[in-house]
């Protein structure tokens, strides 16, 4: 069984959908909800579901992303996570961090990556004009929102969508998405990415 660790900033609507996926035959189980907010509510959904959800809050950190990571890696490597999972997680991770994870660590991103890396994505898609819109799970490499694509869910633009209406939209394909692209890597599978 693998053990799965979900990094977490806020309400964790998508670490929610993880958590409940990993029952029966399901090869992973979740071992740990992390945050840098001790305010996320994430934490307490988690707890309510009996999983182990600990915040290691960043702003004592400022100015030293090394030694906040530090922090984080010793309360996630105390729970030995096979799989790490980034879950609305918003801090920016340095290359060493990431190199302790290598080849186990996913993102799941709100855009149609290489489109719209960062922040702002579904005002930037309106902003374009484009039909689609859509989010992508991929493992985490040291350049921020790259590394190999593992999945990727497509919706329409409407007319008169607004930021709020189209992230609603993207919102219920993350929640689909992101479990069966996890239960397809903890299987082992790794061949081309999944489009749904
Ligand atoms: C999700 O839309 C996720 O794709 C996005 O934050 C939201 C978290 O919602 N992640 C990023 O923007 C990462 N850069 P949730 O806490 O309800 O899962």
């Amino acid at each position: 069984m693998k053990r799965v660790a979900i990094l977490i900033s806020g309400g964790g609507s998508n670490m929610l959908r993880l958590v409940e996926s990993m029952t029966g035959d399901h090869p992973a189980r979740p071992v740990l909800v992390a945050s840098n907010d001790p305010a996320a509510r994430g934490l307490d959904r988690a707890r309510a579901l009996g999983i182990s959800a600990e915040a290691v809050d960043h702003r004592p950190f400022k100015g030293d992303r090394a030694a906040f990571e530090d922090s984080l890696r010793a309360v996630l490597d105390a729970h030995a996570p096979d799989i790490l999972c980034l879950a609305g997680f918003m801090r920016i991770l340095t290359p060493g961090f990431i190199a302790a994870y290598e080849g186990r660590m996913l993102n799941i991103h709100p855009s149609l990556l290489p489109k719209y890396k960062g922040l702002h994505t579904h005002v930037r898609a309106l902003e374009a004009g484009d039909a689609e819109h859509g989010c992508t799970v991929h493992l985490v490499t040291p350049e921020l929102d790259d590394g190999p694509i593992l999945g990727q869910a497509r919706v329409p633009v409407m007319d008169g969508d607004t930021p709020e209406s189209l992230a609603a939209r993207v919102l219920v394909q993350e929640h689909r998405l992101y479990p069966m692209v996890l239960r397809r890597f903890a299987e082992g599978g790794r061949e081309l990415p999944l489009y749904t």
